[in-house]
């Protein structure tokens, strides 16, 4: 079984619902407390053991490509200021050179457009799949359980959550075969049904492992659930073929593709931030005492 070393990061959407802070600014870029979005998923990818970083651009995203690179002017500021805790947060997120690539999406067709134009890059091994607005908080980090997971079923691999049925019209849903609570066997996947359609409350959250075989499916170009080319139509058409599971994972995920989901996140990272959990803590006290309670009369 081949490892997983590489990992394609999407980051080629329009971000429309975060208008106008996105207008020239990639949403993958909006921070959570400190860091941008991105960042977390380059880190987990990291963590995870992914030598090679493939992203999938589009226009006015090149914020991305200045962030993952050296900055000689700031970091020669900081060393003469002696901002040795800055430096280190800017020096330690710099890629290896030679294991990040860049490409354009010239149009957003899609996320399964968008992973189908790395496909020169990923040849025929494994790829791993991030979505930044999908942002994890976990002990260990996500696509690292998924890596294990993968060591012992091979084929393709989705992170999966359980959502409220009324929410199944929002994601890629499963239609699950053997299921241990963790690991499901995954029989089928529909892409944003009706509630009363959904086979399952099972959805897939921003995190693949999938299998080279992806490409030749993405080849066909066939559009699907508004009118995008669709990801998880693809996925589906290699049910049967190969291995597919979903792995429920450890931790939490935050929408934060969504404004309330984006916040939630800002909430939950700022408590747990070293430096100022516990001011983020005092003034979410204090915004408690402030609210009226749930139902009262304005
Ligand atoms: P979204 O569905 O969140 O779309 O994409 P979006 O354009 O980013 O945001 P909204 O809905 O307009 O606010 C999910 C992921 O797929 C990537 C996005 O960058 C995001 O990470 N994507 C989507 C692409 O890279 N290309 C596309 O054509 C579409």
């Amino acid at each position: 079984m081949k490892r997983v070393r590489k990992a394609i990061f999407p980051v080629g959407g329009l971000g429309t619902r975060f208008l106008p802070a996105t207008k020239a600014m990639p949403k993958e870029m909006l921070p959570v407390v400190d860091k941008p979005l991105i960042q977390y998923a380059v880190e987990e990818a990291s963590a995870a053991g992914i030598e090679d970083f493939i992203f999938v651009t589009g226009r006015g995203k090149s914020a991305i490509e200045d962030h993952f690179d050296y900055s000689h002017e700031l970091q020669q500021t900081l060393v003469e200021r002696n901002k040795t805790k800055e430096l280190e947060s800017i020096a330690n997120l710099l890629p290896v050179p030679g294991q990040v690539v860049y490409l354009r999406q010239q149009e957003p067709l899609g996320l399964g457009h968008a992973v189908w134009c790395a496909r020169r890059l990923v040849e025929d091994e494994p790829v791993a799949v991030l979505l930044a607005d999908d942002l994890i908080k976990s002990d260990t980090p996500c696509l690292k359980q998924m890596v294990e997971a993968y060591e012992r079923t091979g084929g393709n691999i989705v992170a999966v959550m359980d959502v409220p049925r009324e929410h199944t019209n929002r994601y890629g849903v499963l239609r699950p075969g053997r299921d241990d609570g963790r690991l499901v066997e995954v029989m089928g996947l529909v892409e944003k049904p009706k509630p009363a359609d959904a086979p399952s409350t099972a959805c897939v959250i921003g995190r693949y492992i999938l299998q080279p075989e992806i490409f030749r499916e993405l080849d066909r170009q066939e559009t699907g659930a508004g009118n995008e080319i669709q990801l998880t139509d693809a996925m589906a058409r290699l049910i049967g073929r190969q291995p597919f599971h979903g792995l429920r994972f450890e931790g939490r995920r935050f929408d934060c593709g969504d404004k309330a989901g984006f916040i939630e996140a800002n909430i939950a990272f700022a408590l747990a931030h070293p430096d100022i959990g516990p001011q983020a803590e005092d003034i979410l006290r204090r915004f408690g005492r402030e609210l009226k309670p749930a139902g009262a009369a304005a």
